[in-house]
Order: structure tokens, then sequence, then C-alpha cells
């Protein structure tokens, strides 16, 4: 088979052609370098530099690839962006979507696995969110990835595509360190910054009903969530008809304050955290429910929250040289 990796030039995306081409599957990526680098596609790999609003040249990748299966993580993802301009967020993650599932159905591609969030659950009240907590979510960021999941499913309903949604959870680390995430809009890189700039880390929060009172989420490594897009696409090449909706998280909590702490220890920076006000919109709690991904791909993570933080201050500190005076 051969898999269009769209969006394969971005930090998840990267790692998702990377674990493909190493479980030896033929790839080829799809991407409009906006925040993608061409840079971190392994040698070999073709890359084909559009948008999937643009249905005529996904038209003609698929075609001249012979194409056979797609993952399409090509996305925007700033939550807080989204609620500045819903209507690009609309256009891009769902018109581009809808461009691309019809592209994907004329052209007779059985297999389809689909970047969907976390963030579609909004303020899950429930210990660990499994895939039938109701979907709520809190910004048009979510709001696109749930109309994305019903798009998806809906085609796959109406044209047999086997499809798989996965529902990332908060994602970190990288497999080296040129693959890390370049951009700063999450707690690692966050952190990371305050304590280059020589500044305390900020706790959004430290109020929430939890036992230490800052916000609990459930991090994956980039390296576990590239390993579930691969058995996501073996699971849907040998079963046609199948519609997955899945979690891909630990279903282990870690609070903003312990991750705090681990940071500090691993960066050698040990730089106390001021306590700043709540970011309107965090929930207290979202930790995923994980058995529903390991019973139906046979996939669990291997990787802790230990080498998330290691991974990440590696690429890190390869952009920020000077941050590791600690
Ligand atoms: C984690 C916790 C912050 C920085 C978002 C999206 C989600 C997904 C991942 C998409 C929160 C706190 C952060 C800091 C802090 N996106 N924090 N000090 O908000 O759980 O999830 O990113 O693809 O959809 O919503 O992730 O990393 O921003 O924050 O206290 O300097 O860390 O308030 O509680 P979040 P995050």
């Amino acid at each position: 088979m051969t898999w269009l990796i769209t969006g394969g030039a971005g930090y998840i995306g990267a790692h998702v052609v990377r674990a493909m081409t190493e479980a030896g599957e033929r790839t080829v990526v799809y991407d409009d370098l906006s925040t993608g680098i061409a840079e971190r596609l392994p040698d070999g790999v073709p890359l084909v530099v559009g948008s999937t609003l643009d249905g005529e040249r996904v038209r003609r990748t698929l075609a001249g690839h012979r194409v056979t299966g797609v993952v399409h993580l090509a996305a925007k993802k700033q939550v807080g962006e989204s609620v500045e301009l819903p209507l690009h967020y609309y256009r891009e993650n769902v018109e581009g979507l809808r461009v691309l599932l019809e592209a994907v159905a004329a052209a007779g591609v059985p297999a389809f696995v689909f970047s969907s969030s976390a963030a579609v659950y909004g303020m899950p009240d429930v210990d660990l969110v499994t895939e039938e907590t109701p979907c709520a979510p809190m910004s048009p960021y979510g709001e696109t990835k749930l109309a994305g999941e019903w798009l998806v499913r809906a085609t796959g309903r109406a044209t047999g595509l086997s499809t798989a949604c996965l529902r990332y959870f908060n994602v970190a680390g990288a497999a080296c360190p040129e693959l890390a995430d370049v951009g700063v809009s999450n707690l690692i890189p966050m952190v990371f910054e305050r304590l280059t700039e020589n500044a305390p880390p900020r706790i959004f929060g430290d109020d929430y009903p939890t036992p230490d009172g800052t916000c609990v989420r459930d991090y994956i490594h980039v390296v576990d969530l590239a390993e579930a897009h691969v058995a996501a696409a073996r699971a849907l090449r040998s079963a046609p008809g199948l519609a997955l909706t899945l979690n891909i998280g630990r279903g282990e909590g870690v609070s903003v304050r312990e991750m705090i702490d681990r940071i500090n220890a691993v960066t050698g920076h040990g730089r106390p955290p001021a306590i700043a006000p709540r970011r309107p919109g965090d929930p207290a709690r979202v930790v995923a429910a994980a058995d529903r991904a390991a019973a139906e791909l046979g996939w669990k993570a291997k990787h802790d929250v230990q080498d998330m933080i290691t991974s990440a201050w590696e690429g890190w500190v390869r952009l920020h040289p000077e941050a590791a005076r600690g």
C-alpha cells in the first residue's frame, strides 16, 4: 500500500511518516508547508506541496502515486487562534477535509485515518474520558475536529471507506532533536521558554478541584502516538468497512505542578513556579480511558513523562543553546 500523509511535514506528521516508513510502509507527504518543514522528512519520501482545499492537486496526487490509504493530519491547531478566526478554522479543517474526502471517495481509496483531538470532549466531568463520553467542544478548533469526525464516519457509511478517528490527548516529546516541536503553545515548551528567559514557569490556576489544585492532563509521547497510526493503518487495511473512534492517551493523569517539578529536575534549572490566573476555558482534568485502543489495535503507549520531557528538552536546547545553562 502507499499511504498519503497530509500534514506529514508537521511536528506530529513527521513522526507518523518516520514510524510508517520504519514499519515498511510506502508514504507520500502532502503538505502546504504553512507550518510544516520539508527537512523533517526522511530521504526518499516524496513531498507534494499543496493544500487539501485544492481538489485537483489532491486528485492528481492520489492517482499519480497510486495511493491506497490516507492519514490526514493537515489542519490548524491553535485553540486560541480558532476563537479569533473561526471561519478560517472551519475552512481549513472542515472544508479542507470535505474536499479531500470527495477525492478519496472518487478514487476509491479504501482506508482513511483522521487526526482528531481530546478537544472534542470540552470540559468532561468524569475521571476517565471514554469514547462514549458526550462530545461538547469548547472552541471552534474542537468543533472542527468533531465535525471532521462526522464527515469521516458519514463518508465511511456511504462508501464503505474504512475509517479511524484518533483522539489525541496531550502530545509531547520527540523521536530525535531534529523532529521536536518548534511551537511554543503547550505546557512543556512554554515552561522551557520561561526557564530560558530566567523567569519562573507559570501555573495557570492552582484552585482547581484536583489533588494539588492544578489542572490534570494525559500526556502522550509523540513516538507512541505515531505507532498508534501505524497500528490503525494496518487494522483498516485488513478489515474493510471498519469505523474506529479511539482515544490515544496513556490513561494516567499528571498535574501541571508535577510536570513543572519534573521539567525543573530534567533541565537542572530548579526554578519554583509562579501562580498566574486561570486560563479561560481550561478543564480541570482530562484523562483518557485508553483500553479501547489497546483492544482494537493491540497498541499501548511505552514512553513515560520523563521520556517526553527529556526528548523535548534535547530538541529545545538544539534551537536555544543558551537554555542549557541550568
Ligand atoms: C496543559 C495545562 C494549562 C502553560 C491544548 C488543546 C488541545 C490539544 C493540546 C491540539 C493546562 C497549563 C500551560 C503554562 C500552565 N491541542 N499551563 N502554564 O490546554 O490541555 O490542550 O493542547 O491539537 O486541544 O486544548 O494543553 O499544553 O496548553 O496546557 O499552567 O505555561 O498546562 O493551563 O492546564 P491543553 P496545554
